[in-house]
């Protein structure tokens, strides 16, 4: 069997070497037109696609998730495995002994069969490895904690996450628009009074660098707690930039061309939808307080399962029922779970009726099929018949 194959093999050899196929210029030849079809494609894709760039390096942003190029991500997941000190079994242990065992092939496996079928334990082990290599990858893949937001360069995107983060982190203390006031409800400065942040005295005297440091490092004396990353605090240098941006369109003396209202309006008759129009109104008003890991309270209103199971006196929504908690802290009721609410300033009249009429409706997380049909009815332009 084996002498068969090397004699076929040799023949093979022979044949091959008559009909000769020369190094130059035969061979050269065809890496140069592959070359020449690669470099192409590259200039092409250079010109049409280009190379989408991240931001520059920021030394004090530690939230940055540094990642391999997907083609290296299996041998960085291998690291997952040898931690701390056996770190060097997967850096250089295991790489080193696989290039070592291709070095070695040749020479303790001198079959003369090529058929990958003939070759069992060969095929059989180079198959485990790329598949562990596949399998390593989208581990690595799945486990990749995405990149933290990255604002985009234009104004408008900045604004527009500048008056979210806002909502989110700051409005607790200075309320929604900076207007300051007495704080309610928040752990430690129940009761202190806070000086607008929104005044010409304020935004007049303040260069946007002066901002960015007092969020970035606080005013502790002063009860503002640091919110820059490298200071214990939650916010990347980017988003304290897109806050300055929001902050400083509250500055009269730059006429900005604001990006129309992030919480769209409900059309005569409208059935409310919760992402639509509920959830904004929560975002921007509700869960600088009502988010996980708040002292003073349990009650989560980032998603919709929270917003209706959690809270010290959940339910606090009940599809239907208008006297339910929420809706009767938000129309100012002092009652057992607490105050009213938002407790510093009322919710404006129409955003107050957004979210009435969605409990109204049965405060679902979705318009139902039927909920739906109404509302084209009632929003849509009466069909013209067409001639
Ligand atoms: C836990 C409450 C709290 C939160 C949250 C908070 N601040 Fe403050 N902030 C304060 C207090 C207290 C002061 C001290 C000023 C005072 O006593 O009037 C202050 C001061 C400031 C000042 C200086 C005001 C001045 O008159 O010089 C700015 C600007 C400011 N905060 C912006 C922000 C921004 C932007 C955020 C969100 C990233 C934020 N703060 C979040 C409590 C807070
Ligand atoms: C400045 C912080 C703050 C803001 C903003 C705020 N809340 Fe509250 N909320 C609290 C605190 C604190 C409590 C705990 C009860 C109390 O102290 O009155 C509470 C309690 C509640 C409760 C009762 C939860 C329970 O199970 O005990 C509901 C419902 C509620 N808030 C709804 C809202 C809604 C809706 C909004 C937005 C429109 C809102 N809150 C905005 C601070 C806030």
């Amino acid at each position: 069997m084996e002498d068969i194959d090397k004699q076929h093999i040799l023949r093979r050899y022979r044949e091959e070497k008559e009909r000769g196929v020369l190094f130059f210029p035969d061979i050269i030849f065809k890496d140069v037109v592959v070359a020449f079809g690669i470099f192409c494609l590259l200039i092409g894709l250079a010109a049409m696609v280009g190379v989408p760039s991240e931001p520059p390096a920021d030394p004090f942003d530690t939230s940055y998730v540094p990642r391999p190029e997907w083609y290296f991500l299996f041998l960085f997941e291998m690291l997952k495995f040898f931690p701390g000190e056996i770190e060097f079994i997967g850096t250089f242990v295991i790489p080193a002994a696989a290039v070592i065992a291709l070095f070695l092939l040749p020479f303790f496996d001198r079959r003369p069969t090529r058929h990958p079928l003939r070759r069992p334990l060969a095929s059989g082990i180079m198959s485990a490895v790329v598949l562990a290599m596949l399998g390593l990858t989208i581990r690595a893949a799945v486990t990749t904690p995405p990149q933290p937001e990255t604002f985009g360069t234009t104004y408008e995107e900045r604004l527009t996450a500048g008056e979210e983060l806002y909502a989110t982190v700051c409005a607790e203390c200075h309320q929604p628009e900076g207007e300051g006031g007495e704080v309610k409800g928040v752990e430690g400065l129940e009761g202190r009074v806070l000086d607008p942040i929104n005044s010409r005295d304020f935004l007049y005297t303040r260069t946007d660098e002066t901002i960015y440091n007092i969020i970035e490092y606080g005013q502790p004396d002063l009860g503002m707690p640091p919110f820059g990353m490298a200071n214990g605090g939650e916010l990347t240098r980017q988003q304290i930039d897109a806050i300055v941006t929001f902050i400083r369109s509250w500055d009269d003396r730059i006429v900005v061309e604001k990006p129309p209202d992030t919480i769209p309006a409900l059309a005569e008759g409208e059935i409310p939808d919760y992402e639509t129009h509920v959830r904004p109104i929560f975002n921007r008003f509700c869960i600088a307080c009502h988010r996980p890991g708040k002292a003073k309270n349990n009650y989560v209103m980032t998603d919709y399962e929270s917003v209706m199971t959690t809270g010290d006196h959940a339910p606090n929504v009940i599809g239907g029922d208008l006297s339910c908690n929420l809706v009767r802290m938000l129309y100012r009721e002092e009652i057992e779970a607490g105050g009213p609410m938002p407790p510093t300033r009322p919710l404006d009249p129409k955003k107050l009726e957004v979210i009435v009429r969605w409990v109204e409706a049965g405060a679902l997380p979705a318009r139902t099929p039927e909920q739906e049909r109404q509302t084209r009815g009632m929003t849509s332009p009466i069909a013209t018949p067409t001639p």
